[in-house]
This record gives C-alpha cells, sequence and structure tokens, in this order.
C-alpha cells in the first residue's frame, strides 16, 4: 500500500466527511489470505465426500462416458483401484452403482439381488483389499428393469409401492450379505426405509446404515447418469414416485417420516438447485444431511469447462462450497477426486 504524503492528506480531509465515519468495514477483514483463511466460515476436506463409482462386469476395462468427462465405467479391478486412490487423499467412502447389459435386464430387475452380481462382487473385493473404507451400494431396480423404471410396473405402467419394496428388501440383504456398510435406497417407494431397516435387523444386519435419498426431485439433471448405466426409463417418466421440483413442504414431510423409519443419514438430490430445501431440512432435523451433486450438474460445468467459457476447477469448488455452506455434512460427487487435491 503506498501511503504518500498527498494520499494522508486527502485521507484527513476525507475525514471530515460521513463515509469516513463508517464504524463497520467488512472489507477489513478482507484486506489479505491471512485474515480471510480465520474468517472463512465453511472449509471442503476430503471427509465431507463420497465419491459414485460405476462398475461393469469384466477385468481392466475402463469405458469412457461421453456426457461425464473424466468419469468411467470401471472393472471390478479397476474400481478397486481407484477407491483405493481416493481412500488415500482421505475420501471416506464411494458409493457403487451398476453398469447392467441388456441381456441381464428383466421386468423385476431380478440381476439386482444375484450374490454375485458385479456391485456385490466389488463390495466383496473392496472390503477385503480395503476394510477401513466405507462401502455403499444404492438401492433401486432401475440399472436392472427392462423398462428403466426404479420399481415393479403393473400391466397398465403404474409403478407398485408395496411389490417394488419387496424387492428392493432382496437387493439390500444381498448388498449386506456381501458386506456393504450402508445402503442408499434412491427409488423413492413409500416406507421402505423402515421395511429395510426392519428387514436388516431381522436378519441380524443391525450395523448396515441406511443413508436415504430422502427427498430426490425429478430432475433433468440425471440425464447423464442414464446415459452412462443405460438406464433411461423406456416408457412414461418417474414423475410418480420422485418428487415435483416446485415443492420444498413435502420435502420435509419426507424428511420426518424417513428419520421416523430409522434412517441414519438423509439425502437431498440434485443438491445445488435445491439449497433452500438442504437449508429448511438443517433446521429440521439432527440427522447428517448429505446432498447428492448428480450427474447433470457435475457434466455442466465440465462443458462450459471445456468450451473455455469458465474455469472448471474454481466453478466445482463454488458449486460444492455452496453445498455444504447451504447445511450439508456430505456431499456426493464425482468431482472429488479432482477437487480434494486442490484443497489447501
Ligand atoms: C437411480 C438413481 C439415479 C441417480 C442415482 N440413483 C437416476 C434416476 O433416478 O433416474 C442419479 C445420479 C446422477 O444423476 O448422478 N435410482
Amino acid at each position: 500500500m503506498t501511503d504518500t504524503k498527498t494520499e494522508r492528506a486527502a485521507n484527513t480531509r476525507r475525514a471530515d466527511t460521513y463515509l469516513s465515519w463508517q464504524l463497520r468495514r467488512p472489507r477489513r477483514n478482507r484486506q489479505s489470505e491471512a485474515l480471510r483463511s480465520m474468517v472463512r466460515e465453511t472449509h471442503l476436506t476430503a471427509k465431507d465426500f463420497i465419491l459414485p463409482l460405476f462398475v461393469r462386469e469384466g477385468e481392466g476395462q475402463r469405458d469412457a462416458i461421453d456426457s461425464m468427462p473424466d468419469v468411467f465405467r470401471l472393472t471390478p479391478d479397476l474400481v478397486l483401484r481407484e477407491a483405493e486412490k481416493a481412500f488415500k487423499m482421505g475420501i471416506p467412502a464411494v458409493i457403487l452403482f451398476a453398469f447392467v447389459s441388456p441381456d441381464k435386464k428383466d421386468a423385476k430387475g431380478s440381476e439386482a439381488y444375484r450374490s454375485d452380481n458385479v456391485v456385490n462382487e466389488t463390495v466383496k473385493l473392496l472390503k477385503r483389499e480395503l476394510p477401513e473404507l466405507c462401502v455403499m451400494v444404492d438401492i433401486a431396480l432401475d440399472p436392472y428393469t427392462d423398462h428403466g423404471h426404479d420399481g415393479v410396473l403393473c400391466p397398465k405402467g403404474r409403478i407398485l409401492n408395496d411389490p417394488s419394496c419387496e424387492v428392493l428388501g432382496k437387493m439390500t440383504l444381498a448388498a449386506a450379505e456381501a458386506g456393504a456398510d450402508f445402503v442408499a435406497p434412491s427409488d423413492m417407494m413409500d416406507g421402505r426405509v423402515g421395511y429395510l431397516r426392519r428387514l436388516l435387523d431381522s436378519h441380524n444386519f443391525q450395523d448396515v446404515g441406511i443413508l436415504s435419498y430422502t427427498v430426490k426431485y425429478t430432475s433433468a439433471c440425471y440425464a447423464p447418469f442414464r446415459d452412462a448405466l443405460q438406464s433411461a426409463p423406456k416408457i412414461g417418466d418417474k414423475k410418480t414416485y420422485q418428487m415435483d421440483p416446485a415443492n420444498v413442504r413435502e420435502a420435509l414431510i419426507e424428511a420426518k417420516l424417513d428419520e421416523d423409519e430409522g434412517a441414519d443419514m438423509l439425502m437431498v438430490k440434485p443438491a445445488g438447485l435445491y439449497l433452500d430445501v438442504i437449508a429448511k431440512m438443517r433446521q429440521q432435523t439432527e440427522l447428517p444431511i448429505a446432498a447428492f451433486h448428480v450427474s447433470g450438474e457435475y457434466s455442466m460445468v465440465k462443458a462450459a469447462a471445456q468450451l473455455g467459457w469458465i474455469d472448471g476447477d474454481r466453478m466445482m469448488h463454488e458449486a460444492l462450497l455452496g453445498i455444504k455452506r447451504a447445511g450439508a455434512d456430505i456431499i456426493l460427487s464425482y468431482a472429488a477426486p479432482q477437487i480434494v487435491p486442490l484443497l489447501g
């Protein structure tokens, strides 16, 4: 700062004006990185993240996903490598999603509860090689059903709630038997958290936790994910089970229900477009809140960065920071391994 005589004189003159009598000057706390770092309210760390991983059958194979730059479908051996890299960075958890070939899909998603399906085999591998890593399994039928819905359909095309829960129950038990630490039901069926909790307890899996996709909106943001898993619904849409993006009171009802039914953590999804929902839920519940920065949110940042229109790393960091600032304790993010090394 140059403090010349003329400047000092000008400052003294200005001292008589109204402006100089401002007692509060918030900019004082922003003058240096030293000060800024002391007054910083929100910190992102490796421990905030759960890394979503796409698993496919085979060995040594890695498929690019056009609509998700820097994200891959991996065979179990490469999932292990990716999980190991993440765990070494301090990322404590991964969540697994299955890529299922069309010949293994059927109307009921029966591949979902086979004890040696690709996800369950990967769970076993991860728990054997990285026992300290928290391994979560996404519980829903859409990657496994030939119609692409998260549950069981009746002939008229409606998703049947309770029969769907029964299949999700079988899938949950298979994941628990494989050694999953947590299951994450993403189907939005009514009552499934309570059903899965009882089922797990009655099979001696009291320690397997439930991260419930409590508030999952019908969002355009899931398109790259459905691309990655080739899981887009073939008939209709998911509006009869995923929530209307216009609603927030309904989110608080879902949160109460999941809490009462025994969820260990609640999730809001997508994250960045629903910060108000995260903030309101934060006021209602004492449970940890997770937020899923979903595929479309990830890819929008990547696409704009590829065009040179924004700084991708800064944008991604800002998006994730905003989610934590809104009240999320945990963030599911495909960008975690890219962003964590940049955190101070
Ligand atoms: C499946 C599921 C979806 C996502 C997570 N679990 C897709 C959907 O509901 O259609 C989306 C995740 C993402 O977009 O990153 N039930």
